[in-house]
């Protein structure tokens, strides 16, 4: 049967293991040049509905580094649902393609792309979340931490897409999460709701960023208004201004706390240049992951295809 992965928790806590054991081998190869082609005559076929940096370049890269080709659509080549539903799509894409990897606005559209589709489809984002960010990153604070033990990570800013992949490694492995975020601006409750229910972690809402960030390990960012919003930025401007990861919020953790973001970071915004240029910050090696680590959950998801690690 062939897998997909739209959510982390596509993946249960041991093949999220297993996927940074290889995240941790792919890295070691691509940085040697090994001739390590496993996807070699194979191709991947990206679907954006949305701009993208990252991720097209990781996952083009990333495929093609493995013997593979990506093809890269763009908003005016395929307009999902509009020029054609996601089900003909899927089954159209599924014929030409080893894998779809598709960054979309609407979530049920890529729940529908997976369903019908024969290949594997990986989320490289929608309105709801970006699980492919959230592995990238966790490998990042493995990297940095080495275990996730006692691990408090304050999210501060808008509950988006990216909380809602957090909160899903939340269900996951035992973590200590808040979302700090302005009145009005939280995250998915049904989400939220989920990963109490779960019970292996602590989840809380905040709307006070310097009281929340105490003792955090991880101070995370992103932008206050995603993709798709960007008409509401003046208004979430003023909104968010006391939510801004800057060095006075930094110093409030107490302890030495490094700062993430998901990049594109918006300086002077949500963030900035002292924060992002800081020794603490680690957002380029959270960039860099997202290649090794999309690699990784590529190829344990052509498991099912005899394409083993
Ligand atoms: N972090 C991330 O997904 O970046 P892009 O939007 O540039 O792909
Ligand atoms: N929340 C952001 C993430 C960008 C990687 C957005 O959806 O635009």
């Amino acid at each position: 049967m062939k897998r997909d992965f739209i959510h982390i928790t596509d993946f249960t806590q041991t093949e999220i293991l297993e996927t940074f054991e290889i995240v941790r081998e792919v890295k070691q190869k691509f940085r040697n040049r090994d001739d390590y082609k496993p996807f070699k005559d194979h191709t991947l076929a990206m679907i954006f509905e949305k701009p993208s940096t990252r991720t097209r370049l990781s996952f083009e890269s990333g495929f093609y580094r493995l013997g593979g080709q990506a093809i890269y659509l763009g908003p005016d080549d395929i307009q999902i649902g509009k020029r054609e539903p996601a089900k003909d799509i899927a089954r159209m894409a599924s014929r030409y393609n080893d894998m779809i990897m598709a960054r979309l606005f609407d979530h049920q559209q890529i729940i529908e792309l997976a369903e019908y589709s024969t290949v594997p489809v990986v989320n490289g984002l929608t309105d709801y979340n970006h699980p492919c960010q959230v592995m990238a990153d966790t490998f990042t604070i493995l990297e940095k931490r080495g275990h996730f033990e006692n691990l408090k990570l304050v999210y501060v800013g808008d509950g988006n897409n990216m909380v809602v992949s957090w909160l899903n490694f939340a269900k996951r492995f035992p973590m200590h999460f808040v979302c700090a975020c302005p009145k009005g601006y939280e995250p998915d409750q049904k989400t939220v709701d989920e990963a109490i229910k779960v019970g292996i972690s602590t989840i809380e809402i905040s709307h006070n960023p310097l009281t929340a960030v105490k003792n955090a390990d991880i101070i995370y960012a992103d932008v206050w208004a995603s993709m798709g919003q960007k008409a509401e930025a003046e208004k979430r401007e003023i909104d968010f201004k006391p939510f801004q990861v800057n060095q006075n919020l930094m110093d409030a953790t107490g302890k030495d706390t490094y700062f993430m973001h998901c990049l594109p970071a918006e300086r002077g915004r949500e963030t900035t240049d002292e924060v992002v240029e800081a020794d603490y910050s680690i957002v380029f090696d959270e960039a860099e992951n997202r290649l090794h680590a999309q690699n990784a959950i590529m190829l344990k998801l052509m498991e099912y295809k005899n394409i083993y690690y």
